[in-house]
């Protein structure tokens, strides 16, 4: 598990190994906007503020990678991360 910070909304959400970061934010009643939920429509891309991501979608370009995250199947690739949201 890792946890992801919510910038704006001040909230700090535990992601387990089993759930996405977009299920886990809608666990925890975070409004997110999703479509394809398997990365590839582009809909839940969110603005990354800081950390290290494994990238597992197939929509962000290279130049995209070091300041956006597909939360819909990205995850932390160590420590945490905190969203722009
Ligand atoms: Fe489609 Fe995440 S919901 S890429």
């Amino acid at each position: 598990a890792f946890e992801v910070t919510l910038e704006k909304s001040g909230k700090t959400v535990t992601v387990p190994e089993d759930r996405s970061i977009l299920e886990a934010l809608r666990d925890e009643g975070v409004a997110t906007v999703s479509s394809c939920e398997s990365g590839t429509c582009g809909t839940c891309k969110t603005k990354l503020i800081s950390g290290d991501v494994d990238h597992r979608d197939m929509v962000l370009m290279d130049h995209e990678q070091a300041d956006h995250i597909m939360i819909c199947v990205s995850r932390a690739k160590d420590g945490d991360l905190v969203l722009d949201l």
